[in-house]
């Protein structure tokens, strides 16, 4: 059975990252969230008060910037590493998650990232999630999916997760917030969000999570033989 690359793109909120991990592990491939990312530039531009308007600034703080994602043996999680610390819990606050979509507009922030994804998913055996997998990252993906699910219903998962890891936020707050990054997601120059032309489409909306994998991982046995 040959390897292959499976792009996980959609809106905010709709259980991409869930879905991914579940596939990867089910196909013991590697995972990648691409989002956390994003995140980590954003919580390092952040911390260190970068004035965006100067290019120069951007690409000195992109050179400074190591990326890295460690397995936790223990619980099977994965964490995002800012230079060797560990920011998992800061890089899904609300503050991250305010500024992300501004960030992640940036063209070299963009071409810095989408290289390391490159250079991650090099010997496939890949499941990545994002926005802009299937149609910049991997074009050639052999397999793309393409998630959406009602915005009240992803307000709601946020919600959950954010409480999960003791943030308290409203959910008119959550649900601003999903609305405002797709509505920049999606409206950008640069890779905005949108289904690739060969993507499957999944409405995750009213679907059970096991379906949902079970959907994708039929999917992706078609396309390894
Ligand atoms: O998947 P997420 O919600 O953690 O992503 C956070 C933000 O990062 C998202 O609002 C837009 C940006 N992003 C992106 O521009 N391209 C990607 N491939 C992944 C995320």
């Amino acid at each position: 059975m040959k390897k292959i690359i499976i792009a996980i793109d959609g809106y905010s909120g709709c259980g991409k990252s869930t879905t991914a991990k579940a596939v990867a592990k089910a196909l013991r491939y590697t995972y990648l969230d691409s989002g956390a990312m994003y995140r980590a530039v954003t919580l390092y531009f952040l911390e260190n008060h970068i004035d965006t308007s100067q290019p120069e600034e951007i690409d000195r703080s992109l050179r400074e910037i190591e990326i890295e994602f460690r397995h936790n043996e223990a619980d099977g999680t994965q964490q995002v590493y800012l230079n060797g610390v560990n920011v998992e819990r800061e890089v899904r606050g609300m503050e991250v998650s305010a500024s992300v979509s501004e960030i992640s507009k940036i063209p070299q922030v963009r071409a810095t990232l989408v290289e390391k994804q490159r250079g991650l998913g090099k010997n496939k055996g890949i499941v990545m999630d994002g926005r802009d997998i299937g149609t910049v990252v991997f074009p050639n993906a052999e397999l793309k999916i393409f998630m959406k699910a009602d915005t009240i219903i992803r307000a709601e998962r946020r919600q959950r997760e954010l409480l999960e890891k003791g943030q308290r936020v409203s959910l008119d707050k959550v649900q601003e917030n999903l609305e405002s990054r797709d509505a920049q997601d999606s409206g950008r120059e640069i890779s905005p969000l949108k289904k690739a032309e060969d993507a499957v489409e999944l409405d995750t909306s009213y679907l059970d999570f096991n379906e949902q994998v079970l959907r994708i991982l039929e999917l992706a046995k078609e396309r390894m033989d």
